[in-house]
């Protein structure tokens, strides 16, 4: 269905609404105006707006006959050629149909479980259409560091920077995350680093609880495949999204918990300040110090 088919009249009740899901979904993803499936070219669309109200395909520099006035009738040759004109990209976006939020979950769950490796679940995330994050982000953020990582950091979403490097983590507070693990002795691409969802969102605003959903199998299956030692969930979304808890970042921060995985495998796993809140708010890097130390001991410990 495209938006400029048939308005729904008011006894297209399921209609209309299911319209207007789609906008309100449209309107927080981030979309604030309709736009063509291509890039507009403006420059052309003028020119060819200007040779049709001319009725000529001559340049207007060379187009001497033109100003020889009414009397010089436009003959069969000097009308526009259909071919010659610039295609206009179309106004309105097709619009996909509307899929259910779990129904998009339960196809997530079904995808990741395929992947055997991480490059195939990279394919596999490239190719996946059911989160509306994707249309407006740059890249696909995946993950990096070791694929056998001891460690492995699940972040929120990736940021500007992350988006246009498609690495996660590699701005300001990826920074000051390299800094944290180097303090306990950990160099960065010794550890795995992902997100809960693996496109930015608009404006890096919080992803919505069904964007969370619906990219979780894909995070979990990453985790799956890496089987790490450990775990560890960067400021308040990752924790919630992984751990399942409404608890604050505050009180789960430092405590040990076990993170269950759709294969049946549990892993000890830990919630930590992010650190872009320990840029905005230095004093709480105390916290973040108490928990850098309490990971040292764990991943020093014996399993
Ligand atoms: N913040 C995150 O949570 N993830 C990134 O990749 C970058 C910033």
């Amino acid at each position: 269905m495209t938006l400029n088919e048939r308005v729904p009249t008011a006894g297209d009740g399921r209609a209309a609404d299911a319209v207007l899901s789609l906008l309100r979904w449209y309107e927080a993803a981030g979309v604030s105006m309709p736009a063509g499936n291509g890039v507009r070219d403006r420059f052309a669309e003028t020119a060819a707006e200007a040779t049709r109200r001319r009725g000529t395909t001559v340049s207007p520099a060379l187009d001497t006959a033109a100003s020889a006035g009414p009397a010089s009738a436009p003959s069969a040759s000097r009308r526009p050629s259909p071919s010659a004109e610039p295609p206009l990209a179309p106004t309105m976006p097709t619009i996909l149909p509307l899929v259910p939020d779990d129904v998009l979950a339960a196809d997530a769950r079904a995808r990741a479980a395929t992947a055997q490796s991480l490059i195939e679940l990279r394919a596999i995330l490239a190719e996946f259409t059911g989160c509306g994050l994707k249309a407006t982000a740059k890249t696909l953020v995946f993950g990096n560091g070791a694929e056998d990582a001891q460690l492995m950091l699940v972040g929120e979403a990736p940021g500007r920077e992350e988006d246009l490097a498609g690495e996660p983590f590699v701005g300001r507070s990826g920074r000051l995350l390299n800094r944290m693990l180097e303090a306990i002795g950990l160099a960065r691409d010794s550890v795995r680093v992902t997100n809960t969802v693996p496109w930015r969102p608009p404006g890096n605003r919080t992803p919505t609880p069904a964007e969370t959903e619906i990219c979780l199998p894909f995070t979990l299956r990453h985790i799956e495949l890496v089987k790490p030692r450990v775990v560890i969930c960067l400021g308040s979304p990752s924790t919630k999204a992984l751990l399942r808890s409404d608890e604050g970042i505050m009180r789960l921060r430092g405590r040990w918990t076990t993170l269950d995985l759709p294969n049946g495998t549990q892993l000890p796993a830990m919630a930590m300040l992010h650190p872009a809140y320990l840029l905005r708010q230095p004093a709480q890097k105390r916290l973040a110090w108490r928990d850098l130390l309490a990971l040292r001991q764990r991943l020093d410990a014996p399993d």
